[in-house]
């Protein structure tokens, strides 16, 4: 291949990336809630997407840097749990009395409380 030929090929690769990025990727959120059971004898948490993304969250606010996206990465890492969600960590990072409500209102994630 010519010369010619590596910059005709360049400017296809690079013109097919500007596609892409100028085209941001909506992935679809799942619908059902995600719901977190490793919780003692409280009850279990549901997380929804849908009433996140309608208080206004962007996909970014919470992926890839606080969530993965893929259910049960938090649990399988062992780091999602209260101690870590105090130190300001998953839920933690808006659920502190300012940009959502604290965690003293256990009732508000374990869903009424106690089992
Ligand atoms: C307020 C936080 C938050 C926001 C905002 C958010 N997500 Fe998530 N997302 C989560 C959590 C929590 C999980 C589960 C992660 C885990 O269990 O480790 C998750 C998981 C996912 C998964 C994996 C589902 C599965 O079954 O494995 C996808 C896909 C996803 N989110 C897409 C999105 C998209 C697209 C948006 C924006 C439209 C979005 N999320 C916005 C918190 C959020
Ligand atoms: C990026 C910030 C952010 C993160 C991270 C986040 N939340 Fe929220 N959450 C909000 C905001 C904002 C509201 C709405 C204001 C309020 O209710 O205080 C909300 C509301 C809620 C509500 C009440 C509405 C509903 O869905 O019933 C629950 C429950 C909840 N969050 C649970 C969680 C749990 C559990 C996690 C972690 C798995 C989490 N949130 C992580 C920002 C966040
Ligand atoms: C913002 C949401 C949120 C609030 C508010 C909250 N929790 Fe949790 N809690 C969680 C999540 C998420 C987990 C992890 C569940 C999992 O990993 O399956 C958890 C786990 C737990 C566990 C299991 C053991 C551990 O330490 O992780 C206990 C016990 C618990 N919470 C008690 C409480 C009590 C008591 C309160 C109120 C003082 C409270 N939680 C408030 C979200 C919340």
């Amino acid at each position: 291949m010519g010369l010619r030929g590596v910059c005709i090929l360049l400017s296809a690769v690079s013109l097919a990336m500007l596609a892409a990025c100028s085209q941001p990727r909506q992935e679809p959120y799942p619908v059902e809630n995600i719901v977190y059971t490793e919780t003692g004898s409280m009850m279990p948490v549901p997380f929804s997407h849908r009433s996140h993304l309608a208080k206004g969250a962007a996909c970014q606010d919470c992926h890839p840097v606080i969530f993965e996206m893929r259910q049960g990465m938090a649990d399988a890492t062992k780091r999602l749990n209260m101690k870590t969600i105090y130190e300001g960590d998953y839920c933690g990072v808006c659920h502190n009395g300012k940009k959502a409500f604290g965690l003293e209102k256990c009732s508000g994630c374990h869903l009424g409380g106690h089992m």
